[in-house]
């Protein structure tokens, strides 16, 4: 018995925001950045900000929608709905996203709960996803990765504003006799969690701390590029696959310097790596299957090849999932 991904979706807010009007917009506020800067450091030319008042689990009703469509199942057979979310609709997750999701699907009774890895909560969703499927469980989960990263950026912070974006992306994945997920590998170091982090906390009616991103950007970095190479190579033995056995790498979506990294340890040609950070930015738990469904969409992922994501984020947590897709 497999679980296997039969339908893919991905929504991006219409309002798309280049580095031009973004930093025409800082400029307005006294903050100096560049296109230049934001490109040569991190590959980013645009991202999506939704309107205000939009929630996370509208953005991934719409991914969820075309990748229902796309899988041929029946709403009312989806058992089990996990979203991965750092921007869930409210506070701590109560009640979670997935459970509005769920709702706004017009489903009920199956299963619903929200998953916290930050930009790793789509390899998490998906690994539990798979051992759901595997065990007996369930027969249809939708896992969704839905982000609104434009309520937790400080714009006067310019090291992290300029790189984050909001989207969301879905699978279907059902349970069958075929290959789908060929192994996967989830791992966490709590020791880093100060790298990377909201720092505020909710308590007695009141906000105690920010409730902005606070990132060490080259910390960030070194572990990024170490921890995914290392998955990586975990996940390729796991599953008795070489890199050279591998289709596509679609890693998490933070930075291309990270992606081109990783595509080098593992000697990956660049054309192998699925490269949206350009257009949409870090969108946390919502990179990977935004980047999945526009490669699968755009007919560069086939029925039948082999796909290696990979993603690395707050907590800090990081894994890894290969799929036959
Ligand atoms: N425009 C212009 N200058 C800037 C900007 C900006 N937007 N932001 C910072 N700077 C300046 C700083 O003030 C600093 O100047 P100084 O040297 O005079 O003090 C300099 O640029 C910073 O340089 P570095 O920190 O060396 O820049 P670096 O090459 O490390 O790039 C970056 C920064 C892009 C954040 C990089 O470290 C990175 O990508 N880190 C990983 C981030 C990441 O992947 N995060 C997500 C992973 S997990 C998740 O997705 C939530």
């Amino acid at each position: 018995m497999f679980s296997k991904i039969i339908g893919t979706g991905s929504y991006l807010p219409p309002n798309r925001v280049t580095n031009h009007d973004l930093t025409q917009q800082l400029a307005e506020q006294g903050i100096e950045t560049s296109d230049e800067w934001i490109v040569s450091r991190s590959g980013i030319s645009a991202r999506h900000f939704a309107e205000r008042g939009v929630c996370a689990s509208d953005l991934a009703v719409y991914a969820a929608e075309r990748a229902i469509e796309m899988s041929g199942v029946k709403k009312d057979q989806i058992d089990l709905v996990i979203v991965a979310s750092s921007t869930p609709d409210h506070l701590g997750s109560f009640p979670s996203t997935a459970c509005i999701v769920q709702k706004k699907l017009g489903i009920s009774g199956g299963g619903a709960f929200d998953v916290q890895a930050v930009c790793s909560g789509f390899i998490y969703a998906i690994t539990i996803a798979d051992a759901m499927i595997k065990s007996g469980n369930n027969k249809n989960v939708l896992v969704i990765g839905a982000e609104l990263y434009s309520r937790i950026l400080d714009f006067k912070d310019r090291s992290t504003c300029v790189l984050f974006g909001d989207g969301a992306g879905a699978v279907v994945m059902t349970a069958s006799a075929e290959p789908g997920v060929l192994a996967t590998k989830l791992h966490a170091d709590g020791n880093y969690a100060h790298i990377l982090t909201v720092p505020g906390k909710s308590a007695y009616g009141a906000l105690d701390g920010s409730s902005f991103v606070h990132m060490d950007g080259p910390a960030v970095f070194k572990i990024a590029v170490s921890m995914l190479e290392k998955v990586a190579s975990e996940v390729m033995q796991a599953a008795n696959i070489a890199a050279s056995d591998l289709d596509w790498l679609v890693p998490h979506q933070a930075n291309i310097r990270i992606m081109q990294s990783t595509a080098k340890k593992l000697n990956l040609p660049l054309e192998k790596v699925v490269v949206t950070v350009d257009q949409h930015g870090n969108t946390s738990a919502a990179s990977i299957p935004l980047a999945l469904d526009c490669a699968v969409r755009d007919g560069r992922i086939k029925a039948g090849q082999t796909v290696l994501m990979e993603g690395v984020g707050g907590g800090f947590t990081w894994g890894a999932v290969i799929v036959k897709m």
